[in-house]
Order: structure tokens, then C-alpha cells, then sequence
């Protein structure tokens, strides 16, 4: 079986198209030609073979390809470029630690990693830092002293430096990868690449299929209409051109960005910057999305209402990844969206409101409303929406004038770019015009 595996090797990225089976080993040396990694066992217990994985010291003969979906694979070739490689060489030459050479690259790795973790390690540490790496030749003796010389060579910086991007092309490898690096999750980058920071570590999700993924599953039958599955990493664009997707949340797509933000921007991006001003995040508000938080504890679903907790702070650990978002999709249903912006391109909201409404056999089984941009989190409320349900529309346009009066005391807008007078006109206006287009008679 052949796969496509995305690793960085030496800290370039490379792509692998060969048996998930194969040793990294053998890879390594007979299509990359890095014979610095030597095979003596193939078995674990030589050292030979030994590369750093991820900064961490690993027996590459023992490291299946199909494992290293977005990792990083450090050989003594790419060590050799550092300065820590020149100092520890030093050293082994100072103290007569090399006779054939043939465990030295794997003993060299073995050093890098003990002193990336303790600079100063006592005889004791260096022994069992390279117990795993057999030399035939030269003796122990020499080699301690070679490590420790060179622990006390001052103002090196011992910390291996690996690139700064993983690129997993598993959700598991995705997952593993968060867990233990806390590097920044993104797919788009519309947003985070503008304070793009080059001593962070990122986590490019884009490669990872099933957060691509648009579906419908039909087996949940609390909503008539099931619930659409929508992987974090889909783009406006493609939720645009999606025939399953409601039309309400391909409005508000369009009204992200231009055509080349759109190309790039994720849904998941837009949920999780935890804007009240995400056209987005707010029609996921209205249609009561859920959330599938993935670590490696599991999956968490989460209500989208309980992941915005205040303004920019999110219900989301550190090793969590927003996976997949699940909107109910209902039949019978109408919907109503607004967003008022500078312009028409590139704007951020001043105001958005959107509201959608179910009639099923002559009466309102659903009824919502969502406001953007108005306060520091985006306002959904359920409590006075509530005023309409199992009304007929004739019956609804009696309680309209109720119904506005909860809203205008419920709606409190902030003072942002516009006076907070200038939204609350605005969106009570916009509120009404809902009004007008939703609680009409169905033809
Ligand atoms: Fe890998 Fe010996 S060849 S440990
Ligand atoms: Fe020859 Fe170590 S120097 S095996």
C-alpha cells in the first residue's frame, strides 16, 4: 500500500510517497542518502540508527514511515549545521572519544538530546543519557569525558531548534501533536498570519481530511432535517459552493473578506477567533451549532453557546482542536440576514442581524435571533424569542410590538467605531425588517 506522508527532514519539509511500513532507517539512508545514520541491529540496541524525533532521541530503525505524518526528523547531517555540533565535536576529538566512527553519530545525537535537557549533567546522567548506544571500539570512558567537556564549554544555547510549522495530515498525528507541543492551530491564516510570529510553533490543520469534510447525517433524528457536518477546516468558498449548505450561512460567507480572504478563511478560524463581530460565528449562534473538540483525552461536544464564555475567551483547553461543527438543519424554515459594514469588500461588521423562523402544520416550532457586533460577545436571546413559539403567524403579529419592546430593553450596544445610539437605531430597525420578511403567511 502506498501513502503520501508530509515530515520535515532536517527541517525541510518533505513529502514521502512509499509503503507506511518501511523503517525510517532504511528511507534515510537509501532514498535520501543520509548514510550518517548507521544500521547495526535492527533491533533497538545498538544506537546506531539513532535520530531525533520531534527533539526527542528515537532509534530510526525502529520508526515506521506511515508515523511521522507532521513530524520532525533531526539526522546527524542536519545536526551538523549547528554550532552545539561543533562544540561536542570538538570535545570528542579533544579527549580521543572517536576510533571507527561508527557509533559517533548516534553517540553525538544521544549528547545533543541530554544537553538540550540538562546543560550541566553529572557523570552519572551522561551514563545512562547514551546507555542505549553501543560503541565497540573506543571505550565509555572517553566518551563521558567528551560530553562533559563540552557541558562546560559556556554560552552555548543546548536547546535543538526543529522548524517552527507541523504539518500532520491525521486528525490522530494532529491531535498527538498539540498534546505535546501547545503549537497554534490554523488552517486559513487569514487572521493569525497577520501577526505572523516566527518564534511561535504552529499546527497547520488544512492537510487533514476530515476537517475538510462536509456531510450530512441523517441518523440524528431530533431535527427534521438532520445535522450537517462541517470540518473545521472548510473555507467560505467551499461552504459557498456546497449544495447542503443553508443559504443563511452562505450570506454571511459572502460578506467575509474578498474572493482571495474567502479562499483561505475557515469556518473553524472564524468560530474560534471568539469575535462578536464573526459573520460566521453568528449565524452558527443563531442555528445552535455544536462543537467537536478533539484531544487526546477524547471528544468533547459542546453547545456553541457554552464555548464563548466572555469577550475573546473561549471554552477550549490548550491540547484541544475545534474538529468539526454540527449545525441541526430544520425544514420549514426561513431565514433573515444583515450586516451593515463600511463597505462592501473587505469590512469588518458594525452590525449584523440574523434571525430565522420554523412553521410546521401552521404554528412556529422555532424561532431565533442573533446579534453581531453589537456588544463585546454576540447576543442570542432565547428567552424572548421564546414569545413566538407555538403561535400561528397571525398570532405572532399580535405579540410583534411586545416582542420589539423585550428587545429594545434587551439590546445594549457598546460604544465602538459607531456610537452605541447609531447601533441600537440600526439594529432595532434591522429587527423589524426580520419581522416584516419572517412572520408572514407561508404561500
Ligand atoms: Fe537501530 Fe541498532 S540499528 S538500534
Ligand atoms: Fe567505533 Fe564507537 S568508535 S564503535
Amino acid at each position: 500500500m502506498c501513502t503520501s506522508i508530509i515530515f520535515q527532514l532536517n527541517q525541510t519539509i518533505t513529502e514521502y510517497s512509499g509503503n507506511p511500513s518501511t523503517r525510517l532507517l532504511q528511507v534515510l539512508r537509501d532514498e535520501y542518502y543520509l548514510t550518517g545514520s548507521k544500521c547495526g541491529c535492527l533491533e533497538g540496541e545498538c544506537g546506531a540508527c539513532s535520530v531525533l524525533l520531534n527533539g526527542k532521541l528515537v532509534n530510526s530503525c525502529l520508526v515506521a514511515m506511515g508515523s511521522l505524518s507532521g513530524a520532525h526528523v533531526l539526522t546527524i547531517e542536519g545536526y551538523a549545521n549547528t554550532e552545539q555540533f561543533h562544540v561536542l565535536s570538538e570535545a570528542y576529538r579533544s579527549e580521543s572519544a572517536v576510533q571507527c566512527g561508527f557509533c559517533i553519530p548516534g553517540m553525538v545525537l544521544a549528547s545533543a538530546c541530554l544537553l538540550a535537557q540538562n546543560s550541566t549533567p553529572t557523570d552519572e546522567e551522561i551514563r545512562t543519557a547514551i546507555s542505549g548506544n553501543l560503541c565497540r571500539c573506543t571505550g565509555y570512558q572517553a566518551i563521558v569525558r567528551a560530553i562533559r567537556k563540552a557541558s562546560l564549554v559556556e554560552g552555548i544555547d543546548w536547546t535543538i531548534h526543529t522548524s517552527n510549522l507541523w504539518i500532520p495530515i491525521t486528525l490522530e498525528s494532529a491531535v498527538v501533536t498539540i498534546a505535546y507541543t501547545k503549537a497554534v492551530p490554523y488552517a486559513g491564516g487569514t487572521d493569525l498570519m497577520v501577526q505572523a510570529n516566527e518564534s511561535i510553533e504552529y499546527l497547520y490543520l488544512g492537510q487533514i481530511a476530515e476537517m475538510r469534510e462536509i456531510y450530512l447525517n441523517q441518523d440524528i433524528n431530533q431535527h427534521t432535517g438532520g445535522i450537517l457536518r462541517i470540518g473545521a477546516a472548510v473555507t467560505f468558498a467551499e461552504l459557498i459552493a456546497h449544495p447542503l449548505v443553508p443559504q443563511i450561512l452562505k450570506d454571511a460567507c459572502r460578506e467575509v473578506g474578498a474572493p482571495a480572504i474567502r479562499n483561505m478563511g475557515t469556518i473553524g478560524g472564524n468560530i474560534a477567533n471568539g469575535s462578536a463581530k464573526a459573520d460566521v460565528a453568528l449565524i452558527c449562534r443563531l442555528l445552535d451549532a455544536s462543537l467537536n473538540l478533539h484531544s487526546i483525552r477524547g471528544v468533547r461536544n459542546l453547545p456553541i453557546v457554552d464555548f464563548y464564555q466572555e469577550n475573546k475567551i473561549l471554552d477550549l483547553q490548550e491540547d484541544e482542536l475545534l474538529v468539526e461543527i454540527l449545525l441541526p438543519i430544520r425544514s420549514h424554515t426561513r431565514y433573515f440576514f444583515h450586516k451593515v459594514s463600511a463597505r462592501q469588500a473587505l469590512a469588518i461588521s458594525r452590525i449584523s442581524v440574523a434571525a430565522c423562523i420554523t412553521v410546521f402544520e401552521g404554528r412556529i416550532t422555532h424561532f431565533a435571533s442573533a446579534f453581531g457586533a453589537i456588544t463585546d460577545v454576540i447576543l442570542r436571546p432565547y428567552e424572548i424569542d421564546q414569545l413566538f413559539i407555538g403561535l400561528t403567524i397571525r398570532e405572532a403579529q399580535e405579540v410583534r410590538l411586545q416582542y420589539l419592546t423585550a428587545m429594545h430593553l434587551f439590546i445594549q450596544p457598546i460604544q465602538g467605531r459607531v456610537s452605541a445610539e447609531y447601533r441600537k437605531d440600526v439594529c432595532m430597525n434591522l429587527l423589524s425588517e426580520a419581522l416584516d420578511q419572517l412572520l408572514i403567511e407561508a404561500d
